[in-house]
């Protein structure tokens, strides 16, 4: 018989709706769970804050989401990942499941010995991103290129406006012209712009994204602590911001209209 906690939902957190790359994926692996999606629009983006601000938002909403009863956390969200993932660890009750830019198996896929990584200016700044380059990657050459603006722009349009081609010729051009043969998509956003990036490079670069890992791990995990299944495929999405805005913005990028309810992390 199942525990009670196994019908609880899976909590998945972002930003903003750029984790929903990340919960595709999740639900393609795991369609009997259910999921609870939680989007920090009213503080987007948090790649150009103070790491004491996100980690002090990712610290409140984790504590909220394990009392709201999720049963595991996803942090579908490098940059709340790179700053809060090691405190949020220590401080939760939950199984908790986090991303990172894919230099590790970036550095095993590259010929050219060029890695390009498109991320957050937070991300890169962090010392979690150094260490990762200087563990995994320190025999390649690493490029770092920030994108202010990028997660903004998708969110405001979805794929495909004319800012966002401009914010990509200027991000995606000293990538292309250093020769990178591996493109990580190092932001949970950029995966919905991954067509506009791979036209902007040579045939045959690889973009990486981690959705899929970041699924086998939650799967394995779940399975390790007795967690996996009791759920029916249930996707409930709610945001900081305002739900009809954020509604309108999750059917462009989704595909199709989902309800967004208002909810905001609680103080203990
Ligand atoms: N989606 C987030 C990430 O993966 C960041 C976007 C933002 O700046 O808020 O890093």
């Amino acid at each position: 018989m199942d525990a009670p906690l196994n019908h609880q939902p899976i909590a998945v957190f972002d930003s903003g709706l750029g984790g929903l790359t990340v919960l595709r994926a999740l639900r393609q692996r795991l369609p009997g769970e259910d999921f609870f999606y939680f989007a920090d629009t009213r503080f987007l983006p948090y790649g150009d804050r103070p790491e004491s601000f996100i980690r002090e938002r990712g610290e409140r909403i984790a504590a909220s989401l394990a009392r709201r009863g999720a049963k595991a956390l996803v942090i579908a969200c490098n940059t709340a990942t790179v700053v809060a993932a090691e405190s949020i660890r220590a401080a939760s009750p939950l199984p908790v499941v986090a991303l990172e830019p894919g230099v590790k198996p970036a550095a095993a896929l590259t010929r050219s010995g060029v890695i390009g990584v498109l991320a957050t200016t937070r991300t890169l700044r962090s010392q979690r991103f150094q260490r990762l380059v200087g563990d995994h990657a320190s025999q390649h050459r690493v490029l770092a290129q920030a994108c202010p603006g990028l997660a903004e722009a998708i969110e405001r349009h979805g794929p495909g406006s004319a800012e966002i081609e401009c914010l990509l010729d200027a991000f995606v051009a000293p990538l292309a012209a250093a020769g990178a043969d591996v493109v990580v998509l190092g932001c949970t956003h950029y995966p919905w712009v991954a067509e506009m990036i791979a036209r902007r490079l040579p045939a045959g670069v690889t973009l990486l994204d981690t959705g899929e890992a970041v699924a086998r791990q939650l799967e394995r995990r779940l399975a390790a602590a007795g967690l996996l299944g009791g759920g029916q495929g249930r996707l409930t999405v709610a945001s900081s911001g305002m739900p009809a805005q954020v509604e309108a913005t999750v059917g462009r990028l989704w595909g199709s209209l989902l309800p967004v309810e208002h909810w905001e992390p609680d103080h203990a």
